[in-house]
């Protein structure tokens, strides 16, 4: 096991579209475990309410794998959907009922008993922090649920949920990359290093955008040059990118090829020099820091 691959999640948003059976899906979960990734992220919502019970289905196949990892969900996203015929309009539900009853559902499709950390996928603007941590000490006693976190938060709606908690939320899973540098500005990141707590890196390579970097963008002559001296692709300068940051990034890898997903682990043996991230972030940018 490559030590430093502790650090990455693999995600399974797109596992519908992966054309996998549950026995090659197991087979993906495993082949990520021999990589040193034992932790995987799904929501409720995924693959249209539908990808909870496909990676539950492939531990099915395979249930000793199921004492070997860690599963992240979210919940509170409603999404439009012929498996959610009530839902009018898509919204944001982060009431007590909705929170429990997704959870139960989540467990109920991944066929296990608890999950590892469970996330509100997105602020909502009718979050009641009291109601959410209700919710959650209900989950929490219960043993469904054994930590908490939060996505897509900006550092004060963060502030006022663990204003009501017990308990430190674990993480902020974010949109952060070479093509999303919003974190690294607002106070994401730096309220994540303040408080210890790890930022999850959604989307990573952009979901695939940075392999598209053309040598006619900054970005895109930037990661081959400097990936020439490192001996790394684009993606894995990306990656290693992302890793150089003083917050710990936890990276949500989306690719549901093994091969890609060894390459990205193996960027975590690279030690991106000071000035080699300021050039690639000026190249993001499109011009250089004040
Ligand atoms: N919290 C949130 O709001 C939120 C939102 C979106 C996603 N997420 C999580 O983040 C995870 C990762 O998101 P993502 O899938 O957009 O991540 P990503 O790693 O940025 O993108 C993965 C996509 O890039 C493609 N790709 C093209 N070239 C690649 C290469 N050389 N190496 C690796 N991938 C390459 C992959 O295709 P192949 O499969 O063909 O390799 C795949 O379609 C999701 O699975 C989900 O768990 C969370």
């Amino acid at each position: 096991m490559n030590t430093s691959s502790a650090r990455f999640i693999s995600g399974l948003w797109r596992i519908a579209q992966w054309g996998m059976n549950p026995d090659q899906a197991a087979g993906y979960v495993s082949a990520c475990l021999d990589l040193g990734i034992d932790t995987f992220d799904v929501a409720d919502i995924y693959g249209d309410y539908q990808c909870e019970s496909m990676v539950g289905a492939a531990l099915q196949t395979n249930p000793g794998l199921k004492s070997q990892i860690k599963l992240i969900s979210k919940c509170g996203i409603a999404l439009v959907s012929a498996a959610r015929p009530s839902h009018r309009v898509k919204h944001y539900n982060t009431c007590h009922e909705h929170i429990i009853a997704s959870v139960e559902n989540s467990l109920s499709c991944l066929g296990v008993e608890r999950l590892h950390q469970l996330l509100i996928h997105r602020p909502d603007p009718l979050m009641d922090a009291d109601e959410i941590a209700a919710a959650f000490e209900q989950l929490k006693q219960a043993g469904k649920v054994e930590a908490f976190g939060v996505s897509n938060f900006l550092p004060h709606q963060f502030d006022l949920l663990q204003s009501r908690l017990d308990e430190p939320l674990r993480t902020n899973q974010i949109e952060v990359s070479l093509l999303h540098l919003g974190g690294l500005f607002d106070g994401t990141l730096d309220q994540c290093q303040k408080l210890n707590v790890t930022p999850q890196a959604w989307s990573p390579l952009a979901g695939g955008a940075l392999s598209n970097q053309s040598e006619e963008t900054p970005l895109g002559r930037a990661l081959i040059r400097i990936g020439h001296e490192y001996s790394a692709t684009r993606e894995q300068l990306a990656i290693a990118w992302l890793l150089r940051h003083p917050a710990r990034i936890s990276p949500v890898l989306g690719s549901g090829k093994v091969q890609r997903i060894r390459e990205l682990v193996d960027a975590g043996k690279i030690a991106l020099d000071r000035q080699a991230w300021f050039e690639l972030l000026e190249a993001a940018q499109g011009y250089p820091i004040p």
